[in-house]
């Protein structure tokens, strides 16, 4: 069978949408962002004749603090992402109401994320402003990419960000911040759930087409905020302190989706559909190989940290 084209792939999974669309807005609870946010211990900066900024302020711990500036950061760039999934759903129909219901859900992430950390003072303010400019001028684009490409790729995204946002709560020790980034999770999850019915729809519709769009994202995958400056370091000190690694990646991302999706079971498939599926197997080998690697290196030297720290 020939490659469906987005007009007839948007039209055929219209109906999944809109089942997905409805089952959301009875699911999702309503909350205040201002509710989560301690103002009382908020005061001026030294423009206004408060004081400025200094690291002994923040209750944080550094690493802590370049975790909640990621996420932050990611959310931040909200305006690009709109324009991608508007790009590839169009504003018609459940589609529509999704890409404009889904973003306004977004929005409020990144600014209760930001109302905390300025009056915790969690993070360096003007460090946080010029980062946010650098990030929003970069601008996040994925190429054009087709419509089920897109809906793997929020699929694994969404997932990544609810684990991240969470891992990154428990990671402050901090009561508040730990209350605001699981209520942002269960948001990230619940917009997982619409993406992830989609693709389901869509390995029923056009199932050699979707196993192919899974796989180039599976062997693809970037977070979304890897244009944020200074990512690669501020990502391996997130994966050294186990809030976001290729371990999660693998064992809380990448595979319970692909359970799920059952991917392995699904029969039927034609050769190329089989091909992406065998690049798909090697693919999740690959990366579960990788993690493992990357957890030993990352005992040994924490063993090597306590030996010094005995000696
Ligand atoms: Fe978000
Ligand atoms: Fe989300």
């Amino acid at each position: 069978m020939p490659d469906l084209d987005t007009t007839q792939l948007l039209a055929a999974l219209e109906p999944v949408a809109e089942e997905n669309l409805n089952r959301h807005l009875q699911v999702a609870q309503d909350w205040m962002p201002h509710e989560y946010v301690p103002w009382s211990l908020g005061r001026d900066f030294a423009e206004l004749g408060g004081e400025a900024w200094s690291a002994d302020q923040s209750q944080l711990s550094q690493i802590a603090r370049t975790a909640l500036e990621v996420n932050l950061l990611t959310e931040d760039n909200l305006p690009s992402y709109h324009r991608e999934i508007e790009r590839a759903f169009g504003r018609d129909s459940a589609w529509g109401s999704w890409v404009n219901r889904w973003t306004a859900e977004e929005g409020r992430h990144a600014f209760c994320i930001r109302d905390y950390l300025l009056v915790t003072r969690g993070v360096d303010p003007d460090e946080l402003e010029r980062a946010r400019m650098q990030t929003m001028e970069t601008g996040y684009d994925s190429g054009d990419k087709p419509l089920l490409n897109v809906c793997a790729y929020v699929s694994f995204q969404e997932l990544a960000t609810r684990v991240s946002h969470r891992n990154t709560g428990k990671f402050t020790d901090e009561p508040i911040a730990e209350k605001l980034l699981t209520r942002v999770a269960k948001d990230e999850n619940l917009h997982m759930i619409f993406y992830r019915n989609i693709i389901q729809g869509a390995l029923e519709l056009a199932p050699n087409q979707t196993m192919r769009a899974i796989t180039d994202e599976v062997v693809d995958f970037q977070m979304p905020g890897a244009i944020i400056p200074g990512f690669g370091r501020k990502a391996v000190q997130m994966a050294m302190a186990g809030i976001y690694d290729l371990r999660i990646h693998h064992d809380d991302i990448v595979a319970p989706l692909l359970r799920q999706w059952g991917v392995w079971e699904l029969e039927g498939l034609d050769s190329e559909g089989e091909k992406a599926r065998d690049q798909l197997a090697s693919a999740v080998a690959a990366l579960d190989a990788e993690a493992t690697r990357f957890v030993e290196k990352r005992e040994e030297r924490a063993a090597k940290v306590r030996a010094r720290q005995e000696a």
